[in-house]
């Protein structure tokens, strides 16, 4: 939550620092503000809104010239979003001005004191206090502002990831992070600084990913020097060599991220088994699992952690690793799981899915499992994240950058990555035949050609979305694999158009949601062929009979199905295990062009942030 940027170097940071707040607004777009050193003062703008209503106040109110400054899009935490609220913020003195990703826990019993000595506050930010407590050290102690932010930050409770500068000293940057990604890009007698390496990935492919704890001190022209914010010690950077394009951050022609990274499945699915998977060879291989097949197959059971999309993904895997590897397994909510003082031994593995890596809670699950010993596995979409790092092991999806805030291709993605670790434990368990193992391979290398056909559909459900863009309810059903679709569906709906749905097992629906169905209420149900196939078909049949009107999720030639339901959505035949991969595409198209039609923010929906760095 919150994205930062910064530049010192020797071009003008304004547009540096405006389009890389642009490709951060995915992080928060409650209010965005700019400070760029201008050679004499600082020229600070900010407002509430998003970094587009920051542009349009920048050229009202300030010189835009400079070559040092910094930047923030914010998800409000502290104080509501409004022009005060907004980073960066000032010292009392105006010397100093700072920008924040995380939450200072600790700021109010700082601020009392910092009150109680004369500092006045303009905002409700905890940020506020953070930047007049180091104005404060700075003062009291005489030293200088890298040591002052780290005695600050000695004092402080909380996560950050920071960037400050004094305007009396306008040749260095000072960042520090825990618990908030903060990379900085090293090019030539320049430095960037920002939450992900988007900002400035056309200026340079180096970069350090700062640990938590610690800070930087980052000098125009001259070094990037890394230390410990505990203790004195310097640490010597690792200088990562990047792998992103600048096309994989840009449109490329769609109307919205969203749409782009929905089309973009089919490749990048086929993008996370290229090399792992070896279909005619019948190899299921992933780095980071070969040394560690033992501790899965003799764990006492898997526990999956991860929060929103991420978890529905684990919830298909729940299904697929018990089916095909016979180890048991439990989902959970990392946000449950970190506070229920669980039951956790050294015989357990866990696995935490994360698209971002970032998750606060998703992470503090994963420090709880490693205190208690288990053995912790990541599945991360971004490269370097910091659950990543603090997994024993893991595999990397390769969806590539993820901008829309609705999660698409990271789910699907996560689901690939799941089902070939199910496959090569139940290979090395043995409870697959090598036919069905053989067969499964095959099917998963078909899964971007029949992604690509479900995407053909595209057209007819913009007509089912037109008929049902103006309902207040949509009930969304499935069973078994397709369960966690219904709930994935029923969330990518309501978080883009702001309609209430619900996602539900189809045979629970007897169990209480029946009551809501009228002839008002659209429901969605997956029905594709299936052990539960007729199943499903007596659960349409209890919606015809109450006046629920049907759009179905079928299988290309389905007859029975068709014949009940208002409108169907036609995926290709795909084997039970994998149909979610393809049973998804319709509900993500369905949700996509509701909220289009009701002219709602697709890639930024209201109150969201695409990395929920905060519990
Ligand atoms: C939904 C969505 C969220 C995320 C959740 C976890 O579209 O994007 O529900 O899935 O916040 O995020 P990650 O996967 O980054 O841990």
């Amino acid at each position: 939550m919150c994205g930062i940027v910064g530049y010192i170097g020797k071009r003008e940071a304004y547009p540096i620092i405006i389009n890389g707040l642009k490709r951060l607004e995915y992080r928060g777009y409650d209010s965005a503000g700019i400070a760029l050193y201008d050679g004499t003062k600082i020229q600070l703008s900010k407002t509430k809104g998003k970094v587009a209503d920051l542009e349009a106040r920048v050229a009202e109110e300030i010189a835009t010239n400079g070559s040092l400054g910094i930047g923030h899009t914010r998800w409000a935490t502290h104080g509501v979003p409004n022009d005060v609220n907004s980073h960066p913020h000032y010292s009392n003195s105006g010397d100093l001005v700072i920008i924040h990703n995380g939450i200072i826990e600790n700021y109010a019993s700082i601020k009392k004191e910092l009150i109680n000595r004369g500092y006045k506050f303009n905002s409700d930010t905890d940020t506020e206090v953070l930047v007049n407590l180091i104005e404060e050290i700075k003062k009291k102690e005489g030293v200088k502002l890298g040591k002052a932010v780290q005695i600050a930050l000695n004092q402080v409770v909380g996560a950050y990831a920071i960037a400050v500068f004094d305007k009396n000293k306008p040749d260095e940057i000072v960042v520090a992070k825990l618990g908030s990604p903060l990379a900085i890009g090293i090019g030539e007698d320049e430095f960037f600084v920002a939450s992900d390496a988007t900002p400035f990935i056309e200026f340079t492919n180096n970069a350090i990913y700062l640990e938590d704890e610690e800070m930087a001190i980052i000098r125009r022209g001259r070094d990037v020097k890394v230390r410990k914010i505990k203790g004195d010690n310097l640490v010597d950077p690792y200088v990562q060599e990047l792998k992103l394009n600048i096309e994989q951050i840009e449109k490329g022609g769609y109307d919205h991220f969203m749409l782009k990274e929905i089309y973009e499945q089919p490749s990048v699915i086929k993008d996370t088994y290229r090399g792992r998977l070896l279909a005619d060879k019948g190899i299921v291989k992933l780095g980071g699992l070969e040394d560690y097949i033992e501790k899965f197959t003799n764990a006492n059971r898997i526990i999956i952690v991860a929060c929103g999309t991420s978890w529905h993904a684990g919830l298909v895997a729940e299904y697929t690793f018990e089916d095909l590897a016979r180890i048991p397994v439990e989902v959970e909510y990392a946000s449950e799981f970190r506070y229920r003082n669980p039951i956790i031994t050294e015989k357990d593995v866990v696995i935490a899915i994360s698209q971002s890596g970032e998750t606060a809670d998703t992470l503090a699950a994963i420090k709880l499992a490693k205190e208690k010993g288990a053995f912790v596995y990541g599945v991360c979409n971004v490269v370097g994240s910091t659950i990543s790092r603090e997994t024993h092991s893991g595999t990397y999806t390769h969806a590539g950058p993820e901008i829309g805030v609705a999660s698409t291709k990271a789910f699907t993605t996560q689901i690939t990555v799941l089902t070939m670790i199910a496959l090569r434990l139940a290979k090395a368990k043995g409870t697959i035949s090598q036919r069905d193992y053989m067969e499964h391979l095959q099917e998963l290398d078909a899964i971007p050609a029949k992604v690509e056909e479900a995407l053909q559909g595209d057209d007819k459900i913009k007509e089912i979305a037109a008929k049902y863009k103006d309902a207040s309810n949509f009930l969304y059903l499935g069973r078994g694999y397709n369960f966690p679709v219904a709930l994935e569906g029923a969330l990518k709906l309501k978080e883009i158009s702001y309609i209430h749905a619900e996602g539900y097992p189809a045979a629970e629906m007897k169990h209480g949601p029946i009551a809501l169905i009228d002839e008002q209420m659209p429901v969605v149900v997956i029905a594709v062929n299936s052990n539960h196939y007729e199943k499903v078909v007596s659960n349409i049949e209890e919606i015809k009979a109450r006046k629920g009107k049907i759009i179905a999720v079928v299988t290309e030639g389905d007859t029975q199905v068709k014949e009940l339901a208002d409108y169907i959505m036609e995926v290709p035949k795909t084997p039970e295990t994998l149909s979610p991969l393809v049973t998804t595409i319709p509900l993500q198209l369905l949700s996509y062009h509701i909220a289009v039609m009701l002219d709602k923010n697709v890639d930024q929906p209201r109150n969201l942030a695409k990395s929920v760095t905060v519990e």
